[in-house]
C-alpha cells in the first residue's frame, strides 16, 4: 500500500485534525512513511493565522516540488487545513505541481481523494466547500504514544470554528462558524480513549467556552439533537455541562481544554475547578493586549480590568493554577502608553508562561484595513522587550518549584533526553527525571530537585 508523511504547522487543533486524517488513511491500509523522502503522498496541513506560518507551508512545498518532480513524478502532493481553507485554487495556480487542496471543513475526504488521485481518477482535487455536520468527523485517533501503543494523553475535538470576530483574526474565515459537536458524541469518544488506557484529555476547540452557545440560532439537525442533549440550566454554560459529564467517566486522571476565551469565564467555570477535581488547575487565558484602547480596536469583549479579576478569582480558588496567555504586540495604532500597559499587565499577573505574537496583518481582518499599521522594527522591539520580561517571570516562577513536591502524570521518555521520563504538573510545567516504563500512565509525586528556565527536574526516589 502507498505511504503517506503528514507535517503539521500551528496549534493542537491542527495537530488533532492531523491525528485523525491519519487515522483515517491507516484504517484504509496506507502506511505513515517515516520520512517525506520515501513517502509516496506528502501532505502539508497549514496554519494561516501569521503570514510567517504560511511561508513555511509555501516554501516547504516549494522545496518539495524542487525535490521529487523530476526524480519521483508520480508523488502527491497536496494543502490541508487553514491556508488550504482560505487560499483555494489559488495555490494550485501559484504552483501547479501540487494536485490537492482540502479545506478545513473536508479533512474527512482526504483519505477518498487520494485514493482517486493516485488511481489516476482524478487529476486534481481543490475542496473547500462548508460542509454540515463536519465538526463531528475529527474523531479517528491513531494512539501511538511512547511506550509501545500506549498513550497517556489525548486530544478530542469538541467544536469547530469561531464567531468571535477578533479584528486581527483569520480563523473565522478559516475554521468557519461555531458548530458544536454533541455531549454524548464527545463522552464516547473519551470513553473509548480511557478504554484504551488514555489518563489525561485535553479538550479542544478555537474558543470552547462557546461550546454549545450557538444552537438555537441555526436549527439545523445536528444542532436540534445538541440542543436535546443539553441541560437548560441557564445558571450552568454547556461548556461546564459537558465538563460535568466528561468528568464523570471512570479511569479519566485528568482534564484539561484550550483554548477559552476570557468572556466565557463565569461563576460556573470558575466554581468548576472546585467541583471537579480532575479539572487541572491550569489555564491558557488569551488576553492579546493591556491596554482598554487596545482591547477595544481588537474586539475582545473585556477589559484589562475584568481580565485580572478572573485571575484573581481563579487563583482565589486554587493559588497553584498554572497561568498562561497568548499576547499581540503591534497592533496597528500600539502606542508607547498601550505597549506598557501590556508589560504592567505581564507583570501584574505574573503568567507562568506566555507566547509572544508580533502582529501580522491578515487578509479580510479589519486590523489589516486599520490606519498606523506600525513598522517592523518597532513591533521586533517591543517583541524583544515583553519577551525578556515574559522570560524573567516565567524563570522565577519555575525556581520557586525547587524543593516542592509536586503531582505529575508520567506522558513518556522526555523530548530532551530518551533516556529519561517526562511528565507535567497539574501546573501544565514539564518535569524529568530518571524512571523505568513501569511509570508511563502514572500519577506520581516527584520532588523538584532542579529548575532550568523551561523544565523542572525531579526526583521520585527521594520522597519517603
Ligand atoms: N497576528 C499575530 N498574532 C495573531 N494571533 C492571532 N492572529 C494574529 C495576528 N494577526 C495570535 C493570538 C492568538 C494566537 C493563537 O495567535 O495571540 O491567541
Amino acid at each position: 500500500m502507498p505511504s503517506v508523511f503528514l507535517k503539521t504547522y500551528g496549534c493542537q487543533m491542527n495537530e488533532r485534525d492531523s491525528e485523525a486524517v491519519a487515522a483515517q488513511l491507516v484504517a484504509k491500509g496506507y502506511a505513515l512513511a517515516p520520512s517525506e523522502a520515501v513517502a509516496d503522498v506528502v501532505l502539508l496541513n497549514t496554519c494561516s493565522v501569521r503570514d510567517n506560518a504560511e511561508q513555511k507551508a509555501l516554501g516547504k512545498m516549494e522545496n518539495l516540488i524542487g525535490q521529487f518532480r523530476k526524480q519521483r513524478p508520480g508523488v502527491v502532493l497536496g494543502f490541508l487545513g487553514c491556508m488550504a481553507q482560505s487560499r483555494g485554487r489559488e495555490l494550485i495556480d501559484q504552483l501547479p505541481d501540487v494536485d490537492l487542496v482540502v479545506g478545513t471543513q473536508k479533512f474527512h475526504r482526504v483519505a477518498d481523494y487520494i485514493d482517486d488521485l493516485l488511481a489516476g481518477r482524478r487529476d486534481k482535487v481543490v475542496d473547500t466547500e462548508v460542509e454540515q455536520g463536519s465538526e463531528a468527523t475529527i474523531k479517528e485517533h491513531l494512539l501511538t504514544g511512547a511506550a509501545k501503543d500506549k498513550a497517556v494523553t489525548a486530544f478530542v475535538s469538541i467544536m469547530q470554528g469561531c464567531n468571535q470576530y477578533c479584528t486581527f483574526c483569520i480563523v473565522p474565515y478559516t475554521r468557519g462558524l461555531e458548530r458544536s459537536r454533541t455531549i454524548p458524541d464527545i463522552v464516547a469518544e473519551c470513553r473509548e480513549l480511557v478504554a484504551r488506557g488514555v489518563k489525561e484529555i485535553t479538550l479542544l476547540g478555537q474558543i470552547v467556552t462557546s461550546y454549545g452557545r450557538r444552537v438555537e440560532s441555526r436549527g439545523s439537525k445536528v444542532e436540534g439533537q445538541l440542543l436535546s442533549t443539553l441541560d437548560p440550566r441557564p445558571s450552568t454554560s454547556p461548556f461546564v455541562q459537558l465538563l460535568d459529564a466528561v468528568h464523570a467517566i471512570d479511569g479519566l486522571e485528568r482534564i484539561r481544554f484550550t483554548s477559552p476565551h476570557p468572556k466565557g469565564y463565569g461563576p460556573d467555570l470558575v466554581e468548576a475547578y472546585v467541583r471537579l477535581p480532575k479539572l487541572v488547575e491550569s489555564a491558557h487565558l488569551p488576553v492579546q493586549s493591556g491596554s482598554d484602547r487596545v482591547l477595544k480596536l481588537m474586539h475582545r469583549g473585556y477589559t484589562r480590568a475584568r481580565f485580572l479579576e478572573i485571575i484573581r478569582q481563579l487563583r482565589a480558588v486554587n493559588p497553584e493554577m498554572g497561568i498562561t496567555t497568548d499576547i499581540i504586540v503591534g497592533f496597528p495604532g500600539e502606542t508607547d502608553e498601550d505597549f506598557a500597559e501590556t508589560v504592567s499587565l505581564a507583570r501584574e499577573v505574573e503568567f507562568d508562561n506566555a507566547f509572544v505574537f508580533k502582529y501580522s496583518q491578515r487578509r479580510d481582518t479589519p486590523a489589516a484595513a486599520m490606519p498606523n499599521q506600525l513598522p517592523e522594527e518597532l513591533i521586533e522591539a517591543r517583541h524583544a522587550q515583553l519577551l525578556a520580561v515574559i522570560n524573567e517571570i516565567a524563570e522565577r516562577k519555575n525556581k520557586a518549584c525547587e524543593g516542592r513536591v509536586l503531582q505529575i502524570l508520567v506522558e513518556g521518555p522526555s523530548r530532551k533526553n530518551s533516556a529519561r521520563l517526562e511528565g507535567r504538573t497539574r501546573a501544565n510545567k514539564i518535569v524529568v527525571f530518571e524512571g523505568s516504563e513501569r511509570h508511563i500512565g502514572q500519577v506520581m509525586d516527584v520532588k523538584i530537585v532542579h529548575a532550568a528556565p523551561f523544565t523542572l527536574y525531579g526526583d521520585p526516589a527521594i520522597l519517603n
